[in-house]
């Protein structure tokens, strides 16, 4: 059966194939929509790209909203050093031409939750969590009626990539973190413990950008843009593959492990902030709020990347 899901996104590379892979998979996803959110790059271009993205894969069915254009409490921090000054480095999309949803993104996330029945719409985001802060805050009757809210976000052991302390996806809207980490809502998070386990070996990037259509030939272009400031900094032979890994984890629980444990963030300190304190080991009494990931079949995980990107124009 089709699962409802809305993505919450701000494109962005990794973004962008984790959007394409959920829209080369319609038997599995029900895509009610896909709202731009600001976090690699402002939102101006956040919300272009995700329109791009969408007219690449051909499904112009599925609808964009603009989200949030700046974090709950803090100046927007971006990260053009790694996405390039359109947030989509490597590519040369044509101008999109589709019209943007009529609501702004946090009302078309309540209104739909609201009109869907109760447990039946998965939340994935792969940027800051803003958006459904916001919702949440705005309305709070939307928290029990969400099934899940599946993240790409957060650090354990990896350490951060922002900061010493802190992923991308957290330390940009801190409060946003706290806000959905405290709501009661079942969570999934994909950290950077998962995403570093994925990574773009130039044999997998071959696979995919050999596969014979402009998806293919426009991930091989872009991924190889985006992905020489991380082979740089970590001297790897490949880059994570971070946002893809929420949307693999909904085709393929069978692909990751992890386990229930509690995850708190860091507000205050400004030399910790975005943290991400996983009580790997409980030990505290916090209750568990997350069901953190940490393994992923590489392998597994590439091939179903390749075999559906395969699908698309
Ligand atoms: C996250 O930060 C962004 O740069 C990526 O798109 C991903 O969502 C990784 O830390
Ligand atoms: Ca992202």
């Amino acid at each position: 059966m089709q699962r409802k899901i809305i993505i919450d996104t701000d494109p962005g590379q990794d973004d962008a194939v984790a959007m394409l892979l959920a829209l080369a998979s319609p038997d599995e996803f029900e895509i009610l929509g896909i709202v731009a959110v600001a976090g690699n790059i402002g939102i101006e271009w956040t919300v272009k790209n995700a329109c791009k993205i969408i007219e690449l894969s051909g499904r112009t069915d599925v609808r964009c909203y603009a989200g949030c254009e700046r974090p709950m409490r803090r100046v927007l921090v971006t990260a053009e050093h790694v996405h390039g000054k359109t947030g989509l480095g490597g590519t040369d999309l044509p101008e999109p031409t589709s019209r943007l949803g009529p609501q702004h993104g946090v009302d078309f996330i309540i209104n739909r939750l609201l009109a869907e029945a109760p447990g039946t719409i998965t939340l994935c985001t792969l940027g800051p969590l803003t958006d459904v802060a916001m919702a949440l805050v705005k309305a709070p009757a939307i928290g029990p009626r969400i099934r899940e809210i599946v993240m790409m976000g957060g650090a354990f052991s990896e350490g951060g990539n922002i900061t010493p302390a802190a992923e991308f996806n957290i330390y940009v809207d801190p409060e946003a973190a706290d806000i959905v980490l405290a709501s009661g809502v079942p969570i999934t998070m994909l950290p950077l413990d998962v995403t570093h386990r994925v990574l773009t070996t130039q044999a997998r990037l071959d696979r995919i950008a050999g596969l014979g259509n402009r998806t293919g030939r426009t991930i091989g272009a872009m991924i190889d843009f985006s992905q020489r400031f991380d082979l740089e900094k970590y001297g790897w032979q490949g880059a994570p593959l971070h946002d893809p890994c929420v949307i693999a984890y909904l085709l393929r629980p069978d692909l990751f492990a992890g386990r229930e444990i509690n995850v708190s963030v860091e507000t205050a300190s400004p030399l910790t902030r975005g943290m991400t304190v996983a009580d790997w080991w409980r030990v505290t009494d916090r209750p568990p709020n997350v069901n953190f990931i940490r393994e992923a079949d590489a392998g597994g995980f590439y091939d179903l990347l390749t075999e559906r990107l395969a699908r698309l124009p």
